[in-house]
């Protein structure tokens, strides 16, 4: 089996980008990540790739100030380097221009801690308590030119439990990230994602059984007479 060349594209602490590593050590998953690439030096999750034996690379987004296109071409030069063929984008905290999202049309993936289309952008779960939704969670999606946009390949959702701080909030979501990321790579590594009327398609998946609902219907007791 030929396995897909996958870069997982870093900013910072990397725990979704090692939570791709672990599947991929199973020989039987359908990618292999041959790089991990942070757009900061100072990226945490350089390490933990560096000692699993993954290569590493760093893009100074920094060095590129007004450049986005010169900080990607550098990027790309990474990616022929090491042959890369897909792209996960795990935390990395960049915006990418039209034109390499074009270049990478159906081989780019995302991990965005919201259920899109609700709460594109940053502090998604700050802004998921604010607005007192009692469902949240986690969608990998092909990226397309909008920011957190594109057809959604698995998403996963969590009560938002009454006590929530925004810490406890997002480590309930990171959680399932690190189930649906990996399961969503592989279905894509594997040629198992298709679009149809730009919505995506994942073949010969099992539909999730029954509802989450928050807090639970249960049919309140009836007032003692
Ligand atoms: C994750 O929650 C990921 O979904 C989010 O950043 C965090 C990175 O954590 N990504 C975005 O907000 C992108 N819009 P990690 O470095 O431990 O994987």
């Amino acid at each position: 089996m030929s396995r897909r060349r996958v870069a997982a594209l870093i900013s910072g602490r990397g725990s979704n980008m090692a939570a791709l590593l672990a599947a991929a050590e199973d020989p039987d998953y359908p990618a292999t990540i041959a790089l991990v690439l942070s757009n900061r030096a100072d990226a945490a999750g350089l390490a933990h790739a560096a000692a699993r034996g993954v290569p590493t690379a760093v893009v100074e987004s920094r060095a590129f100030p007004r450049d986005r296109a010169g900080f990607e071409a550098a990027m790309e030069a990474e990616f022929a380097r090491h042959g890369i063929e897909t792209i996960a984008l795990a935390g990395f905290m960049r915006l990418l221009t039209e034109g390499f999202v074009a270049r990478w049309e159906g081989r780019l993936v995302n991990i965005h801690p919201s259920l899109l289309p609700a709460f594109p952008g940053l502090d998604t779960h700050a802004r998921a308590l604010a607005a007192g939704v009692l469902l949240h969670g986690c969608t990998v999606h092909l990226v397309s030119a909008g920011v957190d946009e594109g057809p959604i390949i698995a998403q996963a959702a969590v009560p938002v439990l009454p006590d929530d701080t925004e810490a406890v909030l997002a480590a309930r979501v990171l959680a399932e990230e690190h189930r649906i990321y990996p399961a969503a790579l592989a279905w894509l590594a594997a040629g198992r994602v298709s679009l149809a009327g730009g919505r995506a398609v994942v073949a010969g998946v099992a539909p999730a059984a029954g509802a989450l609902a928050n807090p639970l219907p249960s049919v309140p007791a009836l007032p003692k007479r």
